[in-house]
């Protein structure tokens, strides 16, 4: 799919469909990055969340994510690291889906 460079500004961000797929997509210091939408604690909408930066925080229970890389950083607002590191090793807590941005003229294609 594609979007204008306007479609964002700074530090913002938005839900896009991609072929029937929730994608969050964020622009952080002019550039776009997208992953997948939805939270992986309970499936709330991370779009609907606060951007700051490059983290952007579930408005549910406050886990965050990476929107560079998709990168889990903390899981629910009172995880400790070790429970973090527990809930990895059983699959509960996992990373984001990744999608590309691609730049072409003052179009994004997110693939
Ligand atoms: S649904 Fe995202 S932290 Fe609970």
């Amino acid at each position: 799919m594609q979007i204008s460079k306007d479609f964002l500004k700074n530090g913002e961000m938005n839900e896009v469909d991609l072929n029937g797929k929730s994608v969050l997509v964020a622009n952080v210091d002019g550039k776009y990055y997208a992953v997948g939408n939805v939270c992986h604690h309970m499936r709330c909408k991370l779009h609907r969340g606060t951007l700051a930066g490059n983290i952007v925080e579930c408005p549910c229970h406050g886990s965050r994510f990476d929107v560079t890389d998709g990168k889990l950083i903390g899981w629910l607002k009172s995880t400790s690291n070790d429970l973090l590191r527990a809930l990895r090793f059983f699959g509960w807590a996992k990373d984001l889906q990744v999608f590309e941005c691609l730049l072409e003229g003052d179009k994004v294609n997110i693939e």
